[in-house]
């Protein structure tokens, strides 16, 4: 009988994968650094320098200013349209590469209840990544509204495990609420919420949609024209692989292009951006959603990333990403859950089931800070999410099997020490 234990199994699973040989497009200075924390910054792409290299030196050192013309203008959109079509299941002209996801946060956000001028709440869950919820708090302070919070009662209770559900937010929304701002994948449970069923419940009830796709871009297919979205933001730095603090980028659905509002209405939105005129006038279509001056190297780099994706698809990218989160927990099962003699009281703070998760999964274990900070010194880089978690982040253009067995026999080997 397969040992799934044994390391022979997972070097099986590697010899197998068609994915595997993408490894070798990513500058891997150390292969004996087991890496978990791909959903946090991305490993970098081979071709990064070369191409971040010809924006500095043919176009910028070369061509200067005159590249505005010859290109970089249009990079945002041009840029977004291949990230757009390619992981969200967009139309060509829908998504803009642009500032970081607290800014399109925010601008989104703003544009959104401009669109449902009679109303001020937003709804919004208490487990949400922090920018989200700061701004979600802030947007509504200055409308004289609030956010709806979804989540436990009880502020000391855990944070939920599972998908957030069409079900829970329907019992949220009055006819006061303008908003649903959610994640498509949870930050820290790696759930992936009820995207299709949440859209309509908030449509039913005269809301619109805004999903924070994170954690979902680049891991999970999404079709955000498919399930009735209104916007999404996101960033690129995660499994877009597009490098430390890469652009975000919006989505908008066509049908809000021609009233949605730029609350940060900057000139390179403008409708003419040259024209220097005297009053704002947007750009046709999400270009409006452009603040300030783009930078041209960081978009080239955020390309690579989207290209590398495109050529592996993402149906393959799922397929490698549930083989690789269930055997992340079949190993958990097998060395780290259950207490007393034979466990070691790790608990599983991811769905159980893979169609639910993202592309990661987190541990909880009153000491994941120690252990995380002592992981780093043996080389096995997970990462620590307040207040109990040990995220494993399993990104599957890089992560090979032997790395989750590694990086979980790690976990075992250190907490049997520590008992
Ligand atoms: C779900 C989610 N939303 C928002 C952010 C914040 O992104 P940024 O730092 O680009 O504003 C992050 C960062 O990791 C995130 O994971």
């Amino acid at each position: 009988m397969t040992d799934t234990a044994a390391r022979s199994y997972a070097e099986a699973l590697d010899e197998a994968d068609p994915l595997a040989p993408f490894r070798s497009r990513f500058e891997i200075p150390d292969d004996s650094v087991v890496y978990l924390d791909g959903n946090s910054l991305g490993r970098m792409p081979s071709e990064t320098a070369p191409r971040v290299a010809a924006v500095l030196h043919e176009q910028w050192a070369d061509r200067l200013i005159r590249s505005w013309d010859e290109g970089w203008m249009d990079l945002p959109l041009e840029v977004g349209d291949r990230l757009g079509t390619t992981l969200l299941g967009a139309g060509p002209g829908e998504t803009v590469v642009c500032d970081n996801v607290t800014v399109n946060v925010f601008k989104v956000l703003e544009a959104a209840l401009d669109l449902r001028p009679d109303r001020s709440t937003v709804v919004a869950h208490k487990g949400e990544f922090p920018t989200d919820r700061y701004v979600a708090a802030e947007v509504t302070r200055r409308r004289g509204g609030s956010v709806r919070w979804l989540g436990p009662l009880d502020p000391a209770a855990p944070l939920p495990i599972d998908p957030v559900t069409a079900m829970q937010v329907a019992g949220a929304l009055h006819d006061d609420v303008a908003v649903v701002l959610l994640s498509a994948v949870d930050y820290r449970s790696g759930a992936i919420a009820e995207l299709a069923g949440i859209t309509q419940a908030a449509h039913d009830a005269g809301a619109l949609v805004v999903w924070d796709c994170s954690h979902a871009i680049g891991s999970v297919p999404l079709d955000l024209p498919g399930i009735g979205a209104d916007f999404a933001i996101g960033c690129s730095y995660k499994y877009v692989n597009g490098g430390p603090g890469a652009p975000a980028w919006i989505w908008a659905a066509p049908e809000h292009h021609g009233a949605m509002r730029n609350p940060v209405p900057g000139w390179m939105g403008h409708s003419d951006v040259f024209a220097m005129s005297p009053d704002y006038s947007p750009a046709v279509g999400v270009r409006r959603f452009m603040t300030g001056t783009p930078s041209a190297t960081a978009l080239a780099a955020v390309d690579v990333g989207v290209g590398l994706l495109a050529e592996a698809g993402m149906a393959a990218v799922r397929t490698k990403s549930l083989a690789l989160t269930t055997y992340a927990v079949d190993l958990y099962d097998r060395w780290l859950a259950g207490t007393g003699e034979t466990g070691l009281a790790v608990t599983l703070a991811s769905p159980r089931d893979a169609a639910l998760r993202g592309a990661h999964i987190t541990l909880g274990h009153p000491d994941a800070l120690a252990v995380t900070q002592a992981l780093a010194d043996r080389g096995v880089i997970p990462d620590f999410r307040h207040p109990d978690g040990i995220r494993v982040g399993l990104a599957p253009l890089t992560t090979r099997f032997t790395d989750v067995h590694d990086g979980l026999l790690a976990i075992r080997t250190l907490l049997e020490a520590l008992r």
